[in-house]
């Protein structure tokens, strides 16, 4: 569905998500899967990667000012997105949130909006959000792929945000010296740098590994264990066995747990330390 805003000026003609509604649910075509839970996805979302991540046990441990990395595999209707901005709000955290995400089938506004209209809570995060997604997507259809970075004061919170695939995301990320397309500025006139890695979470989320399964690849995985560090966490909905031994070979630590709603497990891990010659 390429319908909002500007038409696609970029060559790759193919790159906004394929979707559609089922019974108001969103669907991706291309791949068959849901974006989130139809029965609760903010309780999903809190569930699986806030508290999956142990984020509020973490935050209350670290008071101080030094900025939060959260690294997310999926960036999709930008749910997961606005609930963390408002779980680090309802805290009222002096640090910032630094949120990096990428998206290789970027949803448009519309699509965007009315997925995130059923969750009133978030309403007012989603007006503050609405003018700078519409400027991302405007700025993506001219250019295409690549780094887009958005400093929002109210959120207290830098979004960098790749369009592009999960593994260029994460290369990018261990060699920061990509340009970025800067949608509203920190700084007047300063270019904006990619901040890299040590990451604090990880979440998983790129539909199911069975359905896409360049996004659990091992290269993934070693490379998310390159972006992590002492005390960096994992969250997913997936209960994956391969996933599981994967995380173990990159050096996590792994703990299935029971999964939101009907899904009987999901994983989380802790990262231990660096495997030699990863
Ligand atoms: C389950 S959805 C993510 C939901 C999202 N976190 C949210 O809060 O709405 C998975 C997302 O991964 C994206 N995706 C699929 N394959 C990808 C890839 N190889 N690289 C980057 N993104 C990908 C899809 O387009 C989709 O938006």
């Amino acid at each position: 569905m390429v319908d909002a805003h500007k038409p696609l000026m970029h060559t790759n003609e193919n790159s906004a998500a394929a979707i559609q509604w089922r019974s108001g649910q969103l669907i991706s075509s291309r791949f068959d899967d849901i974006y989130f839970s139809s029965a609760d996805g903010i309780a999903e979302s809190t569930y699986v990667f806030v508290e999956g991540n142990r984020l509020p046990e973490r935050i209350d441990s670290r008071p101080d000012k030094s900025d939060w990395h959260i690294l997310e595999l999926g960036f999709g209707t930008g749910l997961n997105f606005l609930n963390t901005v408002a779980f680090f709000q309802s805290g009222k955290l002096p640090a910032r949130l630094v949120y990096s995400s990428c998206e290789l089938y970027p949803l448009s506004p519309d699509v965007l909006e009315k997925s995130l209209e059923t969750f009133r809570s978030l309403d007012s995060l989603v007006a503050t959000f609405r003018p700078v997604y519409n400027s991302l997507w405007d700025c993506w259809c001219q250019n295409g792929p690549g780094w887009y970075s958005c400093y929002l004061p109210q959120f207290n919170c830098v979004l960098q945000l790749a369009l592009m695939s999960a593994a260029d995301m994460l290369s990018d990320l261990l060699q920061p010296n990509a340009t970025v397309n800067q949608i509203t500025a920190a700084k007047k006139n300063q270019a904006p740098k990619l901040r890299p890695g040590p990451v604090d979470a990880i979440y998983m989320d790129g539909f199911a590994p069975a359905k896409n399964p360049a996004m659990w690849s091992f290269e993934i995985i070693e490379n998310l264990a390159r972006l992590s560090g002492p005390g960096t966490s994992l969250a997913t909905f997936s209960a994956a066995g391969q996933l599981k031994r994967d995380l173990i070979q990159a050096g996590f630590q792994v703990q299935k747990i029971p999964g939101f709603g009907r899904k009987r497990e999901m994983i989380t891990a802790r990262f231990l330390s660096q495997v030699t010659g990863a």
